[in-house]
């Protein structure tokens, strides 16, 4: 540690304690579920997470993916450590949030109304890094109507560091076959089938036209001619707007714009909008949004798991758990320092 820095440091300490507490992370933290208890006066630290995101959910739902996306594009990118946050500013000049591959990244207001309810409960004491992934979690229980929860190990700390290079060469490419997709995220140290397991989160959400534009024109053994044709091109056409959105699930794309075309689908029972394994299934009738998707089911040791997931909904239910659970465990590469935030857009002075 330099001394220029830990001078700052302990001027920062007399400005206010708790938030300025910074610690090498050359070892990952030490996590553990529960981790807050106790920690914040009378409050419930994961109640108010809880509370807070129900409420935004209750009132737009569309924010339930938003916040399932942010978990995974944080913790893929040096970690869950809350780099993603963070604006633009004179030490961070090309942010995470600046990144192609953060197009349509949302949910940063719910990140926001919730470290303010935890700063006036507990000023300096709950990370950012681990309010997305409780968030994450939490958002994931409200979409698969309870199907999919699980405790979540806490008491990560918040990054200094936030790269827009970096997030665009780590995350994953929507254009990209399986052994790019693989690659990507044996680097992250999950298993193919894992890989299978968590592309099962886009059975909810949506994408921008430019997100999938090599979709409109790809043959037909790739993308149901009818669902590129007749539902894709006619959203990406659309004057209304520049760059429109479509629903990752063909389920949640409204009748009338499905039209008569694609009558042969059904809507599965119980409406739309729920995390499920509705992704397998689709994907197996080539009607899944990305090229990445697809991939999936275009080399068998993953379509394999395809046909697994599509079979047993309660599988990828479990399984899905599980992968998230890992998720949330990425680190930040060693020796990186740590905080916690006063404001999640900006790193402490
Ligand atoms: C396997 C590689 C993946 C690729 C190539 C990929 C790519 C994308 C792209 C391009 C979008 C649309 C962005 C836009 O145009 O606005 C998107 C949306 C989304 N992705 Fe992925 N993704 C991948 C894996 C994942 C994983 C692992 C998760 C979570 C576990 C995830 C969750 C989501 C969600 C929930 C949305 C919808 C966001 C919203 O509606 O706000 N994705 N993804
Ligand atoms: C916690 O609650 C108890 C009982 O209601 C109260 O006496 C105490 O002052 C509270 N402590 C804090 C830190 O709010
Ligand atoms: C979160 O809130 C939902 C209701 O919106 C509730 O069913 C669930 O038990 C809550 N979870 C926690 C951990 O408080
Ligand atoms: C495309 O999907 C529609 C609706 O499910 C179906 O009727 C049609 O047979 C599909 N086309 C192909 C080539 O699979
Ligand atoms: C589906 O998976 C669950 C959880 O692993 C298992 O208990 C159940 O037997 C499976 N169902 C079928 C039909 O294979």
């Amino acid at each position: 540690m330099k001394t220029s820095f830990v001078v700052v440091c302990m001027l920062a300490v007399a400005f206010r304690l708790a938030a300025a507490v910074v610690v090498p992370a050359a070892a990952p933290y030490a996590l553990k579920v529960g981790y807050y208890n106790s920690k914040c006066g009378n409050s419930s630290v994961e109640s108010i997470v809880n509370e807070t995101v129900t409420a935004y959910l209750d009132a737009d739902n569309s924010k339930g993916a938003a916040l399932l996306r942010l978990f995974f594009h944080d913790c893929f990118v040096r970690g869950c450590d809350a780099s993603i946050l963070l604006d633009k500013s004179d030490v961070i000049t090309s942010p995470e949030k600046a990144a192609g591959a953060n197009i349509g990244i949302a949910g940063l207001d719910v990140i926001d109304a919730i470290k303010a309810k935890l700063e006036a409960a507990c000023p300096g004491v709950v990370s950012c890094a681990d309010i997305v992934v409780f968030a994450g979690r939490d958002a994931t229980r409200y979409m698969s109507k309870g199907n999919v929860y699980f405790d979540v190990p806490a008491g990560r700390k918040d990054g200094l560091v936030s790269s827009s290079a970096e997030a665009d060469s780590t995350l994953p490419d929507s254009k990209a076959d399986v052994a790019e997709l693989v690659a990507g995220f044996t680097a992250k140290g999950f298993t193919p089938e894992e890989l299978v397991i968590l592309s099962g989160a886009h059975s909810i959400g949506k994408a921008h036209c430019s997100s999938f534009k090599d979709r409109l024109t790809a043959p037909s053994s790739e993308i149901n001619a009818s669902y590129r044709d007749d539902v894709l091109n006619k959203i990406c056409a659309s004057a209304a707007k520049a760059n429109p959105t479509a629903a990752n699930n063909i389920r949640d794309i409204d009748a009338a714009t499905l039209g008569s075309q694609l009558q042969g689908y059904v809507v599965p029972a119980g409406g739309g909008g729920d995390l499920d394994n509705s992704y397998y299934k689709n994907n197996k009738n080539n009607v899944v949004l990305f090229h990445s998707d697809w991939a999936l089911v275009a080399q068998s040791s993953t379509l394999k798991h395809v046909n697994e997931y599509a079979a047993n909904g309660t599988l990828w239910n479990s399984d899905f758990t599980s992968a998230l659970v890992k998720l949330s465990q990425l680190a930040m590469p060693a020796g990186s320092l740590g905080q916690v935030r006063m404001s999640c857009r900006a790193i402490n002075d």
